[in-house]
C-alpha cells in the first residue's frame, strides 16, 4: 500500500510544472505552507510548541494549554508521561487547526549557561532520545506531525544565527546526533534544520542533512528550516533542505526557478523536495488522494496515468502508520489535570531534613515569600511561549489547598526587571469602556486598518500585522489597583520608534533597541523606556502609545510591545528585613526564587548561574528567621544555591506550566510525591563546571571536550557537583537487589533485571538507572554512561520486578561506523550517576 501511495504522490509531482513546484517550497506566510488546489493540496499550519501549542496567533483571546517546560518533563524520566504530554499537544494542535507541532527541542544541555535549556530535555543523549521518541510517536499517532529540532549542535544561543560548531565525529554521533536518530527512527515526519553551522557549513546547506539523516536513518520526511535560516538559493536547494520558512518572500522563489533552468540545481532535487512535502501533507490529511477529489479539483487523472504511474481508480488507503488514528481530544479540565500531574511528577526534591511532606492540614501559618511566589515563570520565553487562559501561582495554590491556614505573602526582592504588563483589571478601553486596551493599526496616511480590543498589555503580532500598516497605536485608561505602588513608573518595552503620552502630554519619544535588529529582537531582547508617574488615585491615567512599524521584524510581520509598570527600586535590605520578619512570625516559610525573563530565555545565553538580584540574601535571612524554611526554585536550568545546606527543604519546580501552584501545594502537602530526578547536573560553583563557555571565538564554538559533557565531564574531572545527574528524593525509601544481566540477544541488546523494594511508609516512585562502564578499555570512554532506565511505582512495603533493556547501541562507539569493543562491560544499577549499589558484568562480542 505504501508503494501505491508513494507512486501516486510521485505522479502528482510529475503533473506540476516547475513554477508550481518551487512555489510549494517556501511558506505562504509566517506559519503556513502554500496550497495547490489543482492536486487537492491544502495549506498546512505549523506552530510552536513544544510545551503546548500556540496556534497561528499569539493572542490572549485564543488561549492554549501551557504544559510544564521540557526540563520538567525530562525530570519525570517517565515515557508514559511523555506520551500523554504528546497526546495533549496533538489535541491542542487539532483544536487550533495546526498540522505540524514545531517540537520537540532535542539539543543537549552542553553547558548550563545555554539560554534554551528549559526547552530541551537533558545533558544525556539516551534520556533525550527516549523522551523525544515517546513524544513524537504520541503526537503523530493522532495524525499531527512532530518536528524534532534544531538539527544539529544548536546547544547554545550566543551568535545563534551564525556560530559555527567544530566537533569531532564521536561527539557528533554519540552525543548530538543520537537524539535525532532516536526521533527519526521513531518515525518523525519532519526535522527542523538549525540556524548554526557545523564544520563551516550552515545547517540548511549541510551534508549532514543527507548523511546520516536520509541515507543511514532512512528519513523520508520533510526538512523545514528554522525561521529565516535559509540564506542561499543554490547551496541550500542542492542540499537536502526541503522547505523554507517563513514566506512568502525568501531566497528560493523565482531565483530557484532560474537556477533550475540554468542547470545549477537539478529539477530532480526539486521533485524530491516536493515529494516529501506531499508525503507530509498526505500524513496529516492535507492532501486528498481520492480520484474523485482530484477530478472535483479539475485535476486530470488521466494525465497522472499517462505519466506511466498508477491510475488512481481505487481510493487509496492511508499508510499503515496513520490507520486508525487515535482520537485527539482533551477537555480543558483534563488538560489542566495533566499539566498539574506532570508538574508534580517533574518536581525534584533535592534536600529534605524531615520537613516534607507537611501534614495534609498544613502548618497553621505560612509565610510565602518571593516574586515568583506571586508571579511564577510557568514557561520559558521566546518562540516556545504560549498564552494560557490562567496561571496558578504558588500563593494561589497554597490558598486553594489550605483555605483555613493563615498565609502571609511578601514579594521579597526584585527579580524580574523591565516592564510588567498592566493587568487587565486596571485597564479600560476608551472606545467601548470594556476592560482592556484598544489596539489600532494605521497606514502611512493615518487611516485605520484594524481596530481591536485586547485583553492584555503584552502584545505579540506574528504574521497578523495588516498589510500596509505603518503604525500601531495602543490606548487605555489605567487605574492602578489598590496594591500597586503610587510611585510606580509607566513605560513600554519593544524595538523601534516608540512614543508615549500620558494624559495627552508626550512623556517618551525614543528609538528602542535601534531599528534594523535581528528577527525576534522585539520578542526576545526588547529595550525599555519608562517615566515616573504620580498616581494619586484621583482618576484614571490616559495612556497612548504609538509604535512606528519600520524595523526588520515588522517587515517580516513581527511586532511585540508591552505597556506596563516598572518597579520602583526599593532597597533590597528593607524588603529582606520585612520578609524575614514575616517568616519569623509564621510556623513555616516558603521562599520561591528563580531566574527572570531577562536572564534565562531563548535568544541569548545566561551570563551567570547565580540567581538574579539579592535572592541569595533573601533566602539566608528567611532561613535564619524560621528554621522551617522550604526553598522552591523556579528556573528552567541549573542555578547556584550557595545556602542549600542552611534550609530545611529544597525543591525544584522548573518552569512548571500553568498549574504550577496547585502542583506545588500537592507536593508540599503530600498529596503527590515529588517525582523528579535531575536530567542535568546541578553545580555548586560556576568555576567547577567542566564545560561552561557558550561564546564562539571568531565565530567558532569548539566542542573541545569531545564526548565528555554533563555528568561524563564531572566524573572525568573528579569534581563533585551540588547535586548529581539522576538525583532526587521522594517521600519513601527504596532498596534495590537481585541484579542480573542476560547474555546478549540476537539484536545485541542485553536484559537487566532487578527487584526494587519500597522500604518506607509511603506509596512512591523511583527511577532505576542503569549505567555502563569499561574500566580497561583500549579506546577513550566516559567514566560511565546511562544505558537504560525505568520508572517504578510501588506501595509501601511492596517489591516490584524491574526489567530494563540495554540496547546494542549503548555498547557501541563510533569509529567511522558503529563498533563494539568485545569483552566485559560493567553494568551498574542505582538511583543516580553516583548512587549505584549494584553491579554485574556483561560480556559482549564484536558481533553483539
Ligand atoms: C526558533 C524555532 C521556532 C521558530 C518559529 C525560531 O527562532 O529557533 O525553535 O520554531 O523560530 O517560531
Amino acid at each position: 500500500m505504501l508503494d501505491t501511495v508513494d507512486e501516486a504522490l510521485r505522479a502528482l509531482v510529475g503533473a506540476l510544472h516547475l513554477e508550481q513546484k518551487v512555489r510549494l517550497l517556501t511558506g505562504a506566510d509566517i506559519w503556513s505552507t502554500v496550497a495547490e488546489p489543482a492536486i487537492g493540496l491544502r495549506s498546512m499550519m505549523l506552530s510552536d510548541g513544544p510545551s503546548g501549542v500556540r496556534g497561528p496567533v499569539w493572542d490572549e483571546r485564543d488561549p492554549s494549554l501551557n504544559l510544564p517546560s521540557a526540563t520538567a518533563l525530562a525530570a519525570t524520566w517517565d515515557l508514559g508521561m511523555a506520551r500523554r504530554y504528546g497526546a495533549a499537544s496533538a489535541a491542542e494542535a487539532k483544536r487550533k487547526g495546526v498540522d505540524v507541532v514545531l517540537g520537540p527541542t532535542i539539543n543537549l544541555h552542553r553547558s548550563p549557561l545555554g539560554g534554551r535549556h528549559f526547552e530541551a530535555y537533558s545533558e544525556d543523549p539516551l534520556l533525550t532520545g527516549e523522551l523525544a521518541a515517546a513524544y513524537v510517536r504520541s503526537v503523530q499517532e493522532h495524525g499531527i506531525a512532530a518536528t524534532p529540532k534544531h538539527y544539529v549542535a544548536n546547544d547554545f544561543e550566543t551568535e545563534r544565527y551564525t556560530a559555527d560548531v567544530e566537533l569531532d565525529d564521536r561527539a557528533l554521533r554519540e552525543l548530538y546526533l543520537a537524539p535525532f536518530e532516536a526521533a527519526v527512527r521513531a518515525g518523525a515526519w519532519l526535522v527542523m534544520s538549525a540556524y548554526n553551522s557545523v564544520r563551516g557549513v550552515t545547517m540548511s546547506e549541510n551534508p549532514l542533512l543527507t548523511t546520516p539523516l536520509r541515507t543511514e536513518w532512512g528519513f523520508d520526511g520533510l526538512v523545514v528550516s528554522d525561521w529565516v535560516a535559509v540564506r542561499s538559493t543554490e547551496a541550500s536547494a542542492n542540499a537536502d533542505q526541503d522547505l523554507v520558512m517563513p514566506g512568502p518572500v525568501g531566497p528560493w522563489g523565482p531565483q530557484l526557478v532560474t537556477a533550475v533552468r540554468a542547470g545549477a540545481v537539478p529539477e530532480a532535487a526539486i521533485d524530491a523536495k516536493v515529494l516529501r512535502l506531499l508525503r507530509l501533507a498526505q500524513r496529516v490529511g492535507a492532501l486528498d488522494l481520492s480520484d474523485t477529489a482530484l477530478r472535483d479539483n479539475g485535476f486530470d487523472t488521466a494525465a497522472i496515468a499517462s505519466h506511466g504511474h498508477v491510475a488512481m481508480r481505487e481510493p487509496i488507503a492511508p499508510e499503515p502508520e496513520t490507520n486508525g488514528k487515535a482520537e485527539a481530544d482533551i477537555s480543558d479540565r483534563e488538560g489542566r489535570e495533566l499539566a498539574r500531574e506532570v508538574a508534580a511528577a517533574g518536581m525534584v526534591l533535592l534536600r529534605n531534613s524531615g520537613e516534607l511532606p507537611w501534614p495534609s492540614s498544613g502548618p497553621g501559618s505560612i509565610a510565602v515569600i518571593g516574586e515568583a511566589a506571586i508571579w511564577p515563570r510557568t514557561q520559558g520565553g521566546g518562540s516556545a511561549t504560549v498564552v494560557p487562559a490562567e496561571t496558578i501561582s504558588p500563593v494561589d495554590g497554597l490558598r486553594a489547598a489550605l483555605p483555613d491556614a493563615s498565609i502571609t505573602v511578601h514579594p521579597g526582592v526584585p527579580v524580574q526587571t523591565g516592564i510588567h504588563p498592566l493587568p487587565l483589571t486596571s485597564m479600560t478601553d476608551p472606545r467601548t469602556r470594556e476592560p482592556g486596551l484598544r489596539a489600532r493599526f494605521l497606514d502611512a496616511d493615518g487611516n485605520e486598518l484594524l481596530s481591536e480590543l485586547r485583553r492584555a498589555a503584552q502584545l505579540v503580532y506574528l504574521g497578523t500585522v495588516p498589510a500596509g500598516a505603518a503604525m500601531l497605536e495602543l490606548s487605555t485608561e489605567y487605574r492602578p489597583g489598590a496594591d500597586e505602588a503610587a510611585a510606580a513608573r509607566l513605560g513600554v518595552a519593544g524595538v523601534g520608534r516608540i512614543r508615549m503620552e500620558i494624559d495627552g502630554a508626550a512623556v517618551i519619544d525614543t528609538v528602542l533597541g535601534g531599528s534594523g535588529d535581528a528577527l525576534g529582537a522585539a520578542l526576545l531582547t526588547p529595550d525599555v523606556a519608562s517615566v515616573p508617574v504620580a498616581a494619586d488615585g484621583a482618576g484614571p491615567i490616559s495612556i497612548t502609545v504609538r509604535h512606528q512599524l519600520e524595523n526588520d521584524g515588522a517587515a517580516l510581520g513581527l511586532v511585540a510591545i508591552t505597556v506596563g509598570t516598572e518597579a520602583a527600586h526599593t532597597a533590597p535590605a528593607d524588603a529582606i528585613a520585612d520578609a524575614a520578619a514575616l517568616a519569623g512570625a509564621a510556623d513555616a516559610a516558603v521562599v520561591v526564587v528563580g531566574t527572570s525573563s531577562q536572564t534565562e530565555s531563548e535568544g541569548f545565553d545566561r551570563t551567570t548561574l547565580a540567581l538574579p538580584g539579592a535572592q541569595d540574601d533573601l533566602v539566608r535571612a528567611v532561613a535564619a528567621a524560621n528554621p522551617r524554611t522550604v526553598v522552591v526554585v523556579n528556573s528552567g536550568g541549573p542555578v547556584l544555591l550557595p545556602w542549600r545546606d542552611e534550609v530545611s527543604a529544597l525543591l525544584l519546580t522548573w518552569f512548571g506550566g500553568q498549574e504550577i501552584g496547585h502542583a506545588l501545594a500537592d507536593v508540599l502537602l503530600g498529596r503527590a510525591e515529588p517525582g523528579g530526578r535531575l536530567p542535568t547536573t546541578w553545580p555548586a560553583a560556576e568555576a567547577d563546571v567542566p564545560v561552561l563557555s557558550t561564546t564562539p571565538v571568531d565565530g567558532v564554538l569548539r566542542y573541545t571536550e569531545g564526548i565528555h559533557i554533563g555528568y561524563r565531564a564531572w566524573l572525568r574531572a573528579g569534581v563533585t557537583p551540588a547535586y548529581p545527574f539522576g538525583h532526587g528524593l521522594g517521600y519513601t525509601t527504596w532498596e534495590l537487589a537481585d541484579l542480573a544481566v542476560s547474555a546478549p540477544a540476537a539484536d545485541g541488546s542485553v536484559e537487566v533485571s532487578l527487584t526494587a523494594r519500597n522500604t518506607g511508609a509511603w506509596a512512591g516512585k523511583q527511577v532505576v538507572q542503569v549505567y555502563l562502564s569499561r574500566p580497561d578499555s583500549v579506546i577513550e570512554r566516559p567514566v560511565r554512561w546511562l544505558a537504560g532506565f525505568a520508572t517504578v511505582f510501588a506501595e509501601a512495603g511492596a517489591s516490584v520486578p524491574v526489567r530494563i533493556t540495554v540496547p546494542r547501541r549503548s555498547f557501541e562507539h563510533w569509529d567511522g561506523g558503529w563498533r563494539i569493543e568485545p569483552g566485559e562491560f560493567t553494568v551498574s544499577a542505582g538511583t543516580s550517576v553516583v548512587e549505584l549499589p549494584l553491579s554485574a558484568s556483561a560480556v559482549v562480542g564484536a558481533g553483539g
